[in-house]
């Protein structure tokens, strides 16, 4: 297993292109399942879960090539396909339950093993799979797998009311419905960047979706759908965790490909801690107003709240403000295991429940330390970055998952780190 060891020291300074967004690919792959002709995704980011995601469909049928080094990914799924998606790949991916509609609209059928837990929280499916039973699908659980059947072969349209806007079952039920019979309309849907960029593909392949990008999303059920090539959108948790190098260590870094849009109450808030950002030709330009950073208060939300997938590097950058911080976790129920990882840095960290507050101290120190999850994980190098001495980060599989050439977008602004093998 490899590990990321960083040398804490001055500001960074350069550019920082920002790749496509991997919970944009995760759901733009399994798509290809819902057409005969082929689907092509550019700027796909490069990481372990879009392989992940793969092998999955090519389990399932799916013939994909890879070219210029994963940039594009070329799906194909003509003819007879395999509905069955093994615990094997699924449970190294939650994100394969998002075979589970497709599956369904395509053949009327699908097997799909439930993912289980993960280390930030339970993570059930009752909201895929509640909103599939309202579209007609008798779905079961058996040995571990969720047995579902279309009632005459082929889903057909309903009014499905969301408890929570869930981004996954969201995108599940927008593309189950693409090729189900009459009008789906979902209330209290996600209005994730990424759902916005999954409509807009399914449209280029013929679908009739409305509303996306607001609570309540209306789609008209065609016979088939057709080919498509379709950009991924830009990754605003990528962004947002590389905006805060600059704020954390000081300097002036500009993120290629950033947009306001994906990130506006993320700016919000480092707006309130004394973080300038402004938009540039190229993207974004971040850098500190004053030598201090503010103390600030966050609850993570759904989209366009403070998003969950920024609240670890969040964390990271109040450690060191001046005065105390309230960190509030809204969406999952396990996502403080960076605390005790940055307290063994020197942070002041309580956590009680779903609630962290974070008592700024002058300088992190350096310390080997290790994360459960990806966001935590980058957490920690950017805690790293502005530390005295070394730290080392360990199992860093987990930032394979989400984070392509880490080592080599922080070198390039000037920070000291290296991958190592242990
Ligand atoms: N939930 C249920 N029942 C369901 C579905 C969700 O109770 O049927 C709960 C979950 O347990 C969780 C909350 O609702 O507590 C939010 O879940 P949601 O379905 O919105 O999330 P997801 O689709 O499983 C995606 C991202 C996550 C991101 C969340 C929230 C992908 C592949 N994953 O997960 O990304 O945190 O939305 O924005 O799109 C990450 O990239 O690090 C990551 C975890």
């Amino acid at each position: 297993m490899d590990s990321i060891v960083v040398q804490g020291g001055g500001p960074l300074n350069g550019q920082i292109p920002i790749a496509g967004a991997k919970n944009a690919c995760l759901t733009l792959m399994p798509a290809t399942l819902l057409s005969e002709e082929p689907l092509t995704l550019t700027n796909a980011p490069r990481l372990s879960d879009i392989k992940t995601m793969t092998e999955l469909l090519q389990s399932l049928g799916a013939e994909i090539t890879s070219m210029q080094e994963g940039q594009v990914q070329a799906m194909s799924c003509h003819g007879t396909i395999n509905t069955r998606a093994e615990y094997d790949i699924v449970r190294k991916m939650r994100a394969s339950n998002l075979v589970l509609g497709p599956l369904l609209a395509r053949e009327g059928v699908a097997e799909v093993s439930l993912p289980g837990g993960c280390a930030i929280g339970a993570r059930p499916m009752d909201i895929h799979t509640d909103g599939l039973t309202l579209m007609g699908a008798d779905i079961e659980l058996r040995d571990g797998y969720l047995h579902a059947k279309a009632a005459g072969g082929r889903l057909k349209g309903a009014v499905i009311d969301f408890p929570f806007a869930s981004v996954g079952a969201t995108e599940n039920i927008m593309m189950a419905a693409t090729l189900a019979k009459g009008t789906t309309v979902i209330n209290n849907a996600a209005r994730e960047p990424e759902i916005v960029d999954l409509a807009d593909c399914l449209r280029k392949m013929g679908a009739q979706i409305e509303g996306d990008g607001t609570s309540s999303i209306t789609i008209q059920g065609v016979d088939s759908l057709n080919g498509a090539t379709h950009p991924v959108v830009t990754d605003r948790i990528e962004l947002g965790t590389y905006m805060l190098a600059p704020a954390i260590c000081g300097g002036e870094v500009e993120l290629l490909g950033g947009k306001l849009s994906l990130v506006g109450a993320f700016c919000e808030k480092l707006d309130a801690a004394g973080i300038d950002v402004t938009e540039t030709d190229k993207g974004l330009m971040v850098k500190r107003r004053g030598d201090e950073i503010k103390a600030v208060d966050v609850t993570t939300e759904p989209f366009p709240g403070f998003p969950t997938d920024l609240q670890a590097q969040m964390m990271a950058l109040l450690c060191t403000a001046n005065g105390t911080s309230v960190l509030e976790e809204k969406i999952f129920e396990n996502r403080f295991m960076h605390a005790p990882e940055l307290i063994r840095m020197g942070a002041e960290i309580d956590v009680s429940g779903g609630t962290a507050t974070v008592t700024g101290v002058k300088k992190l120190k350096g310390a080997p330390v290790m994360a459960t999850d990806l966001r935590a994980s980058v957490s920690l190098i950017l805690a790293g970055l502005a530390a005295e001495g070394e730290t080392k980060v360990s199992r860093v599989y987990h930032l394979d998952r989400g984070y392509e050439h880490v080592v080599r977008k922080l070198e390039g602004v000037g920070a000291k780190i290296e991958r190592v093998k242990d």
